[in-house]
């Protein structure tokens, strides 16, 4: 058995694509494989998914993309998911490091970090086009995470953020996901196109630069205010939407210090951070999500 944890990302989304950091963090579900020998097939119940490598489908795609660059032979995988498909927690990602693991687990070859980043992001790519390769970073070591992507065929940066006591965080699904490449690609359209998309990117930066610091030193206040105005942000490029929103609206209602859409937008999640207990929030967001997690993120 084999497991790769989702994910959540606090600040930075679609920024983190141009350069500037992300802060995510790893969930406490995910994604568990186990790999046995027998043609290469992977299924996944939970998402109706049951593919091969060569079905021409895109998750039969992202497993043949993941196969051809992993150094230890095909099986066939059965994947119990906990997390929703795409809906921005990172669930393909997790889908392709647990998947991987399982077969080296399987061959009794342990994978080399960088073989294993390398084969998600070959995986990523069929989903999403130019992912940054945040989702799998996360996916491998989980924790609260500064994210940077790689410049020039380098490494990316990814390094653990040390965190005073746990945060509390509610992660909700307001509207089915929407295609994350689209997503990403609207945003480039728009930066080109329009000066207000194209100054908040380097916005959302600064305001995950400010919230890292106030994440380490403990000021959950200032950490709230950079997730709220990040939200703002997020939906001046343009990739809010009206459920989002509203969710948004009533987590704050219901006592949340903090909450914002989380991954691509479009639909998908919002992240509240709390500071007390959750159980407002939840019933308030329970009634029109379809997916409520209560969270606490520590250190890896
Ligand atoms: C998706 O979880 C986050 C985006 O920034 C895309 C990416 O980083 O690859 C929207």
């Amino acid at each position: 058995m084999a497991f790769a944890c989702g994910k959540v990302l606090l600040l930075g989304e679609h920024a983190v694509v141009y350069g500037e950091p992300a802060l995510a963090a790893g969930l406490s579900v995910g994604v568990t494989a186990n790999a046995t020998p027998g043609p290469a097939r992977l299924s996944a119940p939970a998402w109706s998914v049951d593919v091969t490598a060569a079905d021409g489908s895109r998750v039969g795609a992202a497993f043949a993309a993941l196969l051809e660059a992993l150094p230890v032979p095909a099986a066939t995988v059965i994947l119990d998911a906990a997390v929703p498909a795409g809906a921005g927690l990172g669930s393909s990602a997790a889908m392709a490091i647990a998947t991987a693991r399982a077969l080296a687990e399987l061959a009794g070859s342990p994978l080399d970090d960088d073989v294993l980043f390398e084969a998600g992001m070959a995986s990523e790519r069929v989903f999403h086009g130019t992912p940054s390769g945040l989702d799998h970073a996360v996916a491998m070591h989980g924790g609260l995470t500064r994210f940077v992507r790689a410049k020039n065929g380098g490494r990316p940066d990814r390094t653990a953020v040390a965190l005073p006591s746990a945060l509390h965080l509610v992660v909700a699904q307001a509207a089915p996901g929407a295609d994350t490449g689209a997503m990403v690609a609207g945003v480039a359209e728009r930066r080109v196109a329009d000066p207000v998309v194209a100054r908040s990117i380097p916005a959302i930066g600064d305001l995950t630069r400010a919230a890292m610091a106030a994440a380490e030193r403990g000021d959950i206040a200032a950490l709230a205010d950079a997730m709220n105005h990040n939200h703002v942000l997020l939906q001046r490029i343009g990739v809010s939407t009206a459920a989002l929103d509203d969710a948004v609206q009533r987590a704050r209602d219901a006592g949340a210090l903090a909450a914002k859409l989380t991954g691509a937008g479009g639909g998908g999640c919002i992240v509240a951070l709390l500071d007390g207990p959750s159980d407002a929030v939840v019933d308030a967001l329970t009634p029109t999500c379809q997916f409520v997690l209560d969270a606490h993120v520590g250190t890896p």
